[in-house]
This record gives structure tokens, sequence and C-alpha cells, in this order.
């Protein structure tokens, strides 16, 4: 369904990402793990939108979508998750699901209650200001938030980062009732443990290549095996 090639791209004249290709099929699940300052993130930018590289190819459904706005890539069923966990910190979690509900078209009800599926316990922070949620619920509410309209590909910056060992297991599940769901995604994550338990595949990305692909179920499904390669 994405199809990346050759991508080269940066901030100003620093290059960041070198000749990355990647593919993803309908229904993966495939993480990107590597080291801070790899790229990671400038990658999954770039395929959202909120980057344009100076070389490459990114299609889409077979359709290219270099150069497309992120709002654009949003209507086709692209969400991106960022890293920095932020949601509007003023409005109460309704208020940023409603927001969400606005934006794409669904009723608010609807949008509600796909949030409140992968995550009842919300319902007690409803009328809460967002500002207030643990980091671990702000990813909640980001990834619940991502479901409403019509989702097709998720690129998700390191859900866990940052979250107790108990929150990570509540991500985890979430992730993988996105994968039992069939859901496209695209996921840096640094927790490997996460990792061997969900992927489809892996792309290991050092210094802004990606160095190797791994997609034997062995090496995945073993974490410590995974860290060698980092
Ligand atoms: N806005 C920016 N302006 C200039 N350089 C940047 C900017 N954002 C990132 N960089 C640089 O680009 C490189 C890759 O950063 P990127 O954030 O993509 O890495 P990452 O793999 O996501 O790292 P992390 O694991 O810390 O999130 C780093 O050297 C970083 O310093
Ligand atoms: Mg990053």
């Amino acid at each position: 369904m994405l199809n990346v090639g050759g991508i080269n791209a940066g901030y100003g004249r620093a290059m960041v990402l070198h000749d990355v290709s990647l593919k993803l099929k309908e229904g993966e699940t495939v993480f990107i793990v590597g080291r801070n300052g790899a790229g990671k993130t400038t990658l999954l930018r770039t395929i959202c939108g909120l980057m344009k590289p100076i070389q490459g190819t990114i299609t889409y459904q077979d359709e290219n979508i270099l150069g497309l706005a992120p709002e654009k890539l949003a209507q086709k069923g692209f969400r991106f998750v960022a890293q920095d966990k932020k949601v509007f910190s003023d409005l109460t979690v309704r208020g940023n699901i409603e927001l969400a509900a606005y934006a794409a078209g669904e009723p608010i009800s609807k949008a509600i209650e796909k949030v409140t599926s992968i995550y009842p316990d919300i319902q007690r922070f409803m009328d809460s200001k967002a500002g207030g949620l643990s980091g671990g619920q702000r990813e909640i509410l980001l990834i619940g938030r991502a479901l409403v309209g019509d989702p097709r590909l998720f690129l998700i910056d390191e859900p866990t980062e940052g979250l107790a060992a108990i929150v990570i297991e509540d991500i985890f599940r979430i992730l993988s009732r996105l994968k039992e769901d069939n859901v496209s995604a695209l996921i840096v994550e640094q927790n490997l443990s996460v990792v061997s338990r969900l992927a489809d595949r892996v792309f290991i990305m050092k210094e802004g290549k990606i160095i190797r692909e791994i997609s034997e179920k062995s090496k995945m499904a073993n974490s410590a095996e995974l860290e060698s390669y980092l």
C-alpha cells in the first residue's frame, strides 16, 4: 500500500535521511528501531507530508503522494501520532475528541465510542482538562483520536517512550487491538519487548539509513536478538 523509494531529506543543508526505501503492505504492523538521532522521526514526518524530501518517491495505493499536504493525507486515512504526546491541554478530553470528529466529519458519539472502545477507563476523564492527563493517558487519547474518521495507515512515533512498565502494557494491548483489526501501521519503537511481540517486520535504522530489514519470525520474536542489531 505504501512505497517509499530512495528518500533523501534533512533540515536546511543538514541531510538526515540517505536513500531510505521501504514498503508496507495492507494490514501489516511494521516497526522502525534505531538509536537516538537515527532519523526515525524525520522519516515518519516525511511520509506524512510534514517534510519535503530533496529526492525520492512516495506512493500510496499506487498514487504519487509526494508533496501532498498533511491535511490531504489525513483525508486519505493517514494518521500521524507524534513523539511529543501533545494534546490540546486547555480542552477537556471530550473536547479533544470532538475536534477530531469535526475535522473528520464524523458524529461525536461515534468518535467517543471509538476512543472508549480501546480504553474504557478514559470515560472517567472525559470532562477533565487533557493537560492534566498522565503521559500514558495522553498517548492513549492521541491513538484514540487517530481512530476517528476512516484511518488507513497509522504512523506512530515512540508510543511507549517515557512510560512506566504497567502503562507500556496498556499501550501494547491497544497496539495489539489495532493489529487484530488489520490496521496498517508503521511504528517507531525503542521497547524491544513490544516490538518482538507485535512485529510483522522490523526495519533497523542507523545514521539516516535503513541498514537491515528483519522478517524472520524467530528473529523478531526474540528481543535479545533484535538488540544485537542496534
Ligand atoms: N528541526 C530540526 N532541525 C535541525 N535538525 C534536526 C531537527 N530535528 C531533528 N534534527 C536532527 O536530525 C537528526 C535525526 O533526528 P530525528 O529526530 O529524526 O531522530 P530520531 O531517530 O527520531 O531520534 P530519537 O530517538 O531521539 O527520537 C538528528 O541529528 C537531529 O539532531
Ligand atoms: Mg524521534
